[in-house]
């Protein structure tokens, strides 16, 4: 039996994070830089803080946007009364899982894991900030863009989530309803993996075949960008930060764990492109450091009895306490914003509950790129260089994994690269 937990891709189960409320865990705001205030301003002012920073922004609507950059991702529920339908699409997501008799199955796993990931997200605040991160991305990102590529200006962002409002359709519609000529797939996962932008990009191609129409705009894809140096140094810096704040006389001795979600070994040995890319971040991330420390690629969220890519990032929290080693600092290397697998799994399961009963000296979680200025900084660099460059994809994307089964996906290159630009 299929068992969904946080999350996870693929395979058995899954459970993922997202929304824009108001997140006011002590998690939440150590690891969110725009959320932080003096302690003796906790509380009441931390709602404050928090309540406008949640507050939907509103793009300049004064002139047609000509370029519209659509921002793809997983999502999550905003509230907990989202959790249900969320986890409906999830699991009803043939790209992402395949199981028996998905239509009937799919919803019964959807209710019957509804109140467990519903108490996950009441520990985070009540949901996932995915929206509210990527609303503040998206607009750090437009703003320098239209600086910096004024022939395509004015720019406009739009959000594409699999399994919540606004889901990628919507998004689509909206950007057809705006007259956009120049549209950007954009992908918020660093790294590929057929499981989540695989996923978004199968649902442009399907929007458009469902409705046996053709794009009225031009469409490109941005599918990965694993080691863009502006990524590569806000992972850097925002490491260097937490390092700093371990004891000097512990700090060489920090084990950085950097930290995935894993995939089914049954996704990695069909040819998914997603570990090796993960590891070329985690590379460069460690070259900008000077290998300062020590250092392992782990993978966290795995669910159910069949293999997943490891090692799990529990059992490596245990395994080095068990051998002396008790710093250490999780780093999420695989998405850009908090999220469930951050501020329950790694802030609450692993820090807290796990670390005490490991005997961990010091462990720390390197804050998720969120607000980070420079991060909206790189966005904006990737777009404006992929507008640039006149090319529909990466190379990496015309090839479908290996031993491929699903049909869909050779279709979706074809629709993409079958655009002239
Ligand atoms: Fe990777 Fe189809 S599963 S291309």
């Amino acid at each position: 039996m299929l068992r969904a937990r946080r999350c996870g891709w693929g395979g058995s189960v899954l459970c993922w994070p997202g929304s824009q409320r108001a997140v006011l865990s002590p998690a939440v705001v150590r690891s969110s830089p725009q959320l932080r205030v003096p302690v003796r301003w906790q509380g009441r002012a931390a709602a404050a803080v928090v309540t406008e920073s949640a507050k939907p922004r509103v793009q300049p609507q004064e002139r047609k946007p000509k370029t519209g950059i659509l921002m793809l991702n997983m999502g999550g529920p905003e509230r907990l009364d989202d959790v249900h339908d969320f986890l409906l699409r999830l699991f009803l997501d043939r790209d992402l899982m395949t199981m028996p008799a998905q239509n009937k199955l799919a919803p019964f796993i959807a209710k019957r894991r509804t109140p467990k990931i519903q108490e996950q997200y009441s520990r985070i605040g009540g949901g996932s900030p995915i929206k509210k991160w990527t609303a503040v991305q998206g607009e750090g990102m437009v703003k320098l863009l239209d600086s910096m590529s004024p022939h395509t200006a004015p720019h406009k962002y739009y959000i594409g989530f699999r399994y919540v409002h606004p889901l990628t359709e919507e998004a689509i519609e909206e950007m057809e309803k705006d007259g956009i000529e120049r549209a950007v797939a954009f992908t918020q996962y660093p790294q590929y993996s057929c499981s989540t932008t695989g996923s978004s990009l199968n649902a442009i191609y399907r929007y458009y075949n469902d409705k046996g129409e053709k794009p009225k705009m031009k469409w490109s894809i941005i599918d990965r960008w694993p080691t863009h140096p502006l990524l590569i140094q806000c992972f850097a810096d925002h490491i260097q930060k937490e390092l700093n704040l371990f004891p000097p006389d512990k700090r060489k001795d920090v084990v950085i764990l950097f930290s995935a979600h894993s995939l089914p070994m049954s996704v990695v040995n069909r040819g998914d492109p997603y570990p090796q890319e993960v590891g070329a971040t985690v590379q460069r991330v460690m070259e900008k450091l000077n290998y300062s420390n020590p250092y392992r690629l782990v993978w966290q969220s795995k669910v159910g009895p069949m293999p997943w890519l490891g090692p799990q990032t529990d059992e490596t929290i245990k395994g080095l306490c068990q051998r002396g080693k008790k710093n250490m600092l999780l780093v999420p290397i695989a998405f850009t914003s908090d999220h469930i697998e951050t501020l329950y799994e790694l802030d609450i399961e692993y820090s807290q509950v796990l670390a005490n009963e490991c005997g961990v000296e010091n462990i720390r979680r390197a804050e998720s790129l969120n607000g980070n200025p420079l991060f909206s900084k790189a966005l904006a660099d990737l777009v404006c260089s992929h507008l640039q460059s006149n090319e529909v994809c990466s190379r990496q994307l015309t090839l479908c994994c290996p031993l491929c089964v699903n049909p869909v996906c050779r279709e979706t290159k074809a629709f993409f690269t079958n655009q002239p630009l």
